[in-house]
C-alpha cells in the first residue's frame, strides 16, 4: 500500500466512520490503527506494523486468524447459495445443520433450538423477547421483568442496554424500556462487603432474593447475567454464586438467562462458562466466538421446558414474531459450523483453562512488582489488569487520566496489542494462544510499567 492510500485511508476514516464507543472529537487527534491482515494470533496494520493481538479482535477471533477451513467454507457456500430466507415459506440447510450442531455441544445444558441473529445484541434481545413471550404462553402475561447485575454488559439495543449494568453505557440514550432492574454482583475486588468469597456471593444471592420478592416474584421474567462478566472488567464470580442464581430462578420460578457472547465457544476455559459453573440455564446467547468473529452471527439457544411453550396451540400469540432477514443466514452459518469444528476438534477451550491459568500466575508476577497493579484476575482466555492511583484506597485512574492509556500505548509500541477500559487493561487473545504467547506479552507489559513508574 503507498503512503498517498495510507494517508486516505486515515484522513476518510475520520471524516466518515462513526466509531463505537468512541467522542468522533478524540478520533483526530487519536486515531485508530487501521489492521489490514492477520495470521495465526498476529495482525498487521497498514503501516506494516505486526502486533500480537490480546483482544482476539473483540473477544471474538477464538480460532485465530487465517483459518482455512473457515474461508473455505464461507467461499463453496457463497457460491453455491449466498443468500436465502428463514422467514415463513422457506429456510436453507446450512441454518439447520449449525442448529443440530448446537443442539449437540449444548446438550449438557439442556439446549434443544436455535434463534440466529448477527452478534450478541441481537441475542440478548432474542433472549429477553423469548423469555417474555414465554410467560405469555405460559398463561402469565405480567411476568414481564428481567433482574441482571451491576457491572454487566448485554449489548447496545434497547433491551440488552436496558439489562447493562453501568451508567456510562444507557446514559446519551434513555429513556429506557421499563421493567428492567439491576442488583450487586459479587465484584471481589470492590464490594462494600466482604473479602471472602463464598461469603461475598451469599451476601449477592440474598440481593438478588431481595430484589424478586421486592418486585413481586410473579413480575419477574429472568434473570439475565454473564457467567463472567466481561465488558465491565472481567469480574470472575466466587464457584458457588451461578449455582445459587439457578437455584434462586428455580425457587420463584424465573427463566435463568446466560449471556455467554463471551464466554462461549471456549473463552472462559470450558465450552460455555454455564458449563463451568456446572449450571444448566433456560436460554445461552452466543455470539463472537461462534464464528470466531469471521462474520456477523449469534445465536440465541432454548431448553425444551423454554421451547415447548410455542407448542400450545394458543392462537395468534404462539406465533414467534421475532428475526431478522439475516437470521440463519446460509453463508454466516457456515462459517459457524467449520468454526465450531475448529474450537471442538483442538480443544481449544482446554487450551484456554491451561494457558489461562498459566497467564494469570504470570499477571500476579507483575502486581508482585508494580504498585500501579491493583488487581489482577481472569477466567481461562479472558483477563484484566486493574490500575489503580493507590493499593490501599484501591483510587482507580479515571477516564481522564493519562497513565492506562501510556501503559497500553507502550505496549502496542512494542508490538502486543492491548486494549484499555477506562482502568482496566483487557487480555483476550485468541484461544490457540501459547505460553510463549504469553512469555512475550508479560515481557512486553514488564518493559512497559517499569518504563511508566507510578
Ligand atoms: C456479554 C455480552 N453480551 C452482549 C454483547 C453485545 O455484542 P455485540 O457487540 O456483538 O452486539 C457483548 C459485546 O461485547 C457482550 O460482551
Amino acid at each position: 500500500m503507498t503512503s498517498t492510500s495510507r494517508a486516505w485511508l486515515k484522513e476518510h476514516n475520520t471524516l466518515h466512520v462513526m466509531h463505537p464507543m468512541q467522542d468522533p472529537k478524540a478520533l483526530q487527534d487519536n486515531p485508530p490503527l487501521i489492521i489490514e491482515s492477520g495470521d495465526g494470533v498476529h495482525i498487521t496494520d497498514i503501516d506494516g506494523r505486526r502486533f500480537i493481538d490480546c483482544q482476539g479482535g473483540l473477544w471474538c477471533v477464538n480460532a485465530g486468524y487465517g483459518r482455512r477451513e473457515i474461508i473455505d467454507a464461507v467461499t463453496r457456500q457463497m457460491e453455491q447459495l449466498p443468500y436465502y430466507s428463514l422467514f415463513p415459506g422457506s429456510t436453507n440447510a446450512p441454518s439447520i445443520a449449525l442448529s443440530t450442531r448446537l443442539a449437540e455441544i449444548a446438550a449438557e445444558e439442556g439446549m434443544v433450538k436455535a434463534s440466529f441473529g448477527l452478534g450478541g445484541s441481537d441475542a440478548v434481545e432474542s433472549a429477553l423477547k423469548i423469555a417474555r413471550q414465554y410467560w405469555k404462553l405460559e398463561g402469565q402475561p405480567q411476568k414481564f421483568k428481567f433482574i441482571s447485575l451491576y457491572n454487566g454488559y448485554h449489548g447496545l439495543n434497547f433491551g440488552g442496554m436496558s439489562a447493562c449494568g453501568g451508567v456510562a453505557w444507557k446514559s446519551s440514550y434513555e429513556p429506557l424500556m421499563p421493567g428492567f432492574f439491576q442488583v450487586e454482583g459479587p465484584h471481589l475486588y470492590r464490594n462494600p462487603f466482604t473479602n471472602d468469597p463464598e461469603e461475598l456471593a451469599e451476601i449477592c444471592a440474598q440481593l438478588m432474593e431481595r430484589q424478586i420478592e421486592m418486585q413481586g416474584p410473579d413480575t419477574v421474567a429472568a434473570i439475565i447475567a454473564e457467567p463472567v462478566q466481561g465488558a465491565g472488567g472481567v469480574i470472575v464470580p466466587p464457584a458457588s454464586y451461578w449455582p445459587r442464581l439457578r437455584q434462586i430462578a428455580d425457587k420463584y420460578n424465573i427463566l435463568l438467562i446466560a449471556d455467554e457472547v463471551i464466554t462461549g465457544l471456549g473463552r472462559s476455559g470450558s465450552l460455555f462458562g454455564s458449563r463451568g459453573w456446572g449450571v444448566k440455564p433456560d436460554i445461552m446467547c452466543l455470539a463472537k466466538g461462534i464464528s470466531s468473529g469471521y462474520v456477523p452471527l449469534s445465536a440465541t439457544l432454548v431448553n425444551a421446558r423454554v421451547a415447548k411453550a410455542w407448542d400450545r396451540d394458543v392462537g395468534f400469540t404462539s406465533v414467534y414474531m421475532h428475526g431478522y432477514t439475516y437470521s440463519g443466514h446460509p453463508v454466516a452459518c457456515a462459517a459457524g459450523l467449520a468454526a465450531i469444528e475448529i474450537v471442538v476438534r483442538e480443544n481449544l477451550a482446554d487450551n484456554a483453562r491451561i494457558v489461562g491459568d498459566y497467564f494469570l500466575q504470570r499477571l500476579q508476577e507483575l502486581k508482585d512488582k508494580h504498585r500501579a497493579i491493583g488487581d489482577v484476575r481472569g477466567k481461562g482466555l479472558m483477563l484484566a489488569i486493574e490500575l489503580v492511583k493507590d493499593r490501599e484506597s484501591k483510587d482507580p485512574f479515571g477516564p481522564q487520566d493519562a497513565y492506562p492509556i501510556a501503559i497500553s500505548e507502550g505496549c502496542v509500541n512494542q508490538g502486543v496489542m492491548i486494549r484499555t477500559i477506562v482502568n482496566k487493561l483487557i487480555i483476550s487473545p485468541p484461544l490457540t494462544f501459547t505460553k510463549d504467547h504469553v512469555d512475550e506479552v508479560v515481557d512486553v507489559l514488564d518493559r512497559t510499567f517499569t518504563a511508566n513508574p507510578w
